[in-house]
């Protein structure tokens, strides 16, 4: 059933950027030097990033029929994938966990088997610095202090003189997989979607970037949301360079054509991760993580500052617009949004929307302990369109992100979502359990199960995989890493129970590093995949 091929990520067959020729050599590593030899030296330091499991694997590998602890329910029968940095070239100067290059960690199970199999994705990106053997594109990592406004200038000026062609995009790919029409795709808030095939054997090869035939002029969300009852994928895309800022609102139909592309004006470029879709709306999140490159400079920090002195502004979009003046605000107080459990209507003009919230917030995460308020928490939002009434309450005291609701929910009432939980006495690599939230219940009794995945056990993001109609009768499945053994495993847990005992566990044969979101593609899904762009 299973192929197997491996080849270590240095040894890797070189690509070639498709669409120019590549730029002189020597303009590229003049350009390179300045940057890294005028760099800020203090910063030169063991990045903690780059190190224990957040250290990229260096090779890509398939093995197959691994031990299974357990049982694997045959719901599972498909592929989990799940994306997350993993940079190739050595890095020369900063670098922050969103900047490393996409590798997605597969697991390919068929009839209680199992294979694992990691895969670069093959953007143009990487593509074009492993042609020039070395690191030239512009970093978020490096977007600290003096320089980082001095690498932003470089940055714009290798893209102007096409060592970075901007026609090529410039995204990693690293943050979230997500299936529709009948393609997987590997996605990064900074470019356009990344099309991919899973093989039979679970191997995830790269068949190219999705340009829209040139019409989409933007940045891709990670997070879109495909609509469970009509197949359209819709998405968001912030530039928070433009005058005005600006987010722009799009839908693709069932077969991925695009159908509409709104803009919505903005007060301010701030960071927009995620969105929310209801039976008739999309809301957009303009919450205050509000670009700022002067603190570059003033404060050494990376640009983004989170004013709660802002509200966090929700924005209601018919989900179908033919214009962005469409839009309607409604407030609350300032919160960060990353990552949206689920929204729904109650009523026509009643929508609640629920997700992780920090009162507070830093970006430049982990480079200090942060305080208590600054860890993120379920909270309900409730918005009423007629009456523009908004509010909100925390379901609560767990702290937890990357929540997940069955994907046929989408949009719709859900009781149940799980998120995972988070040991906040580790700086890092924190994620110590899944929590499974009612988010139903109104007086206590939100929390309708957590598990820990053990002593000095890490995982992630849980998807959720449906078994039957029931909302809660599924399994979550995540990668964990044992810290003790520095052993990886795929485990799968029941959902409706919530037991600490998995389901089944699959001992990995090489190390998962920490990573972002994933995806389970079913058996039916794979058989439908595209062959090509
Ligand atoms: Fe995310």
């Amino acid at each position: 059933m299973f192929m197997r091929k491996e080849s270590a990520i240095g040894s890797a067959k070189r690509g070639s950027p498709s669409s120019r020729q590549l730029p002189d050599i020597r303009l590229a590593a003049f350009l390179v030097r300045v940057d890294v030899e005028l760099r800020d030296p203090a910063r030169r330091k063991k990045n903690k990033y780059l190190a224990d499991n957040f250290a990229p694997v260096s090779a890509e590998t398939t093995h197959q029929d691994l031990k299974v602890v357990g049982k694997l329910p045959k719901a599972l029968d498909g592929v989990y994938a799940r994306t997350g940095p993993n940079p190739v070239l050595p890095i020369s100067g900063d670098y922050h966990w969103f900047d490393g290059d996409g590798m997605v960690h597969a697991c390919r199970i068929k009839d209680g088997k199992v294979a694992y199999s990691n895969r670069l994705v093959q953007t143009n990106r990487l593509k074009r610095e492993r042609k020039l053997g070395f690191s030239v594109y512009q970093r978020f990592g490096d977007m600290r202090g003096f320089w980082g406004v001095f690498h932003a200038g470089l940055g714009a000026l290798r893209m102007k003189l096409g060592v970075t062609p901007q026609n090529e995009g410039v995204g990693t790919a690293n943050t979230a997989l997500v299936y529709h029409a009948n393609k997987l795709l590997a996605l990064h808030e900074g470019d356009l979607p990344y099309a991919m095939r899973v093989l039979c054997d679970g191997i995830v090869d790269t068949l190219g970037r999705i340009t829209f035939g040139g019409k989409v002029k933007h940045p891709f969300t990670a997070h879109p949301k495909v609509d469970p009852i009509t197949g359209e994928l819709f998405f968001i895309g912030y530039q928070m360079d433009k005058k005005p800022p600006c987010v722009w609102y799009s839908g693709l139909d069932k077969d991925g054509q695009l159908q509409f592309d709104v803009k919505v004006d903005l007060k301010e470029g701030v960071m927009m991760h995620d969105m929310a879709i209801t039976q008739d709306y999309a809301i957009l999140l303009d919450v205050p993580l509000c670009f700022r490159p002067e603190v570059m400079v003033t404060h050494n920090r990376l640009p983004f500052v989170y004013d709660k002195s802002r509200p966090a502004r929700f924005g209601f979009l018919p989900k179908r617009p033919k214009s962005g003046k469409e839009v309607v605000w409604l407030e609350l107080p300032a919160v960060m949004i990353f990552h949206v459990a689920n929204a729904w209507q109650e009523s026509k003009d009643v929508v609640k929307l629920f997700a992780c919230c920090f009162e507070d917030f830093d970006l430049d995460i982990g480079e200090e302990e942060m305080p208590d308020s600054a860890q993120p928490r379920m909270r309900e939002m409730t918005f009423n369109l007629a009456t523009g009434e908004a509010t909100s309450r925390q379901l609560a005291d767990v702290i937890c992100d990357f929540p997940r609701v069955p994907e046929h929910l989408t949009g719709l009432r859900t009781r149940y979502a799980y998120a995972a939980s988070m040991d906040t006495t580790k700086l890092a690599g924190n994620f110590e359990g899944i929590v499974k939230f009612d988010m139903s219940a109104t007086n206590g009794g939100t929390v309708a199960g957590r598990l820990s995945h053990g002593t000095n056990r890490w995982g992630g993001e849980a998807v959720f995989v449906s078994a039957s109609a029931a909302e809660d009768d599924g399994y979550l499945m995540t990668y964990v890493h044992d810290e003790n053994r520095n052993k990886s495993e795929l485990v799968v847990y029941d959902a409706r129970t919530m037991s600490a005992v998995p389901v089944a566990r699959v001992e990995l044969p090489v190390r998962v590093p920490y990573g972002f979101h994933g995806a389970h593609i079913t058996e039916a899904q794979l058989q439908q995949q595209v062959t090509a762009l």
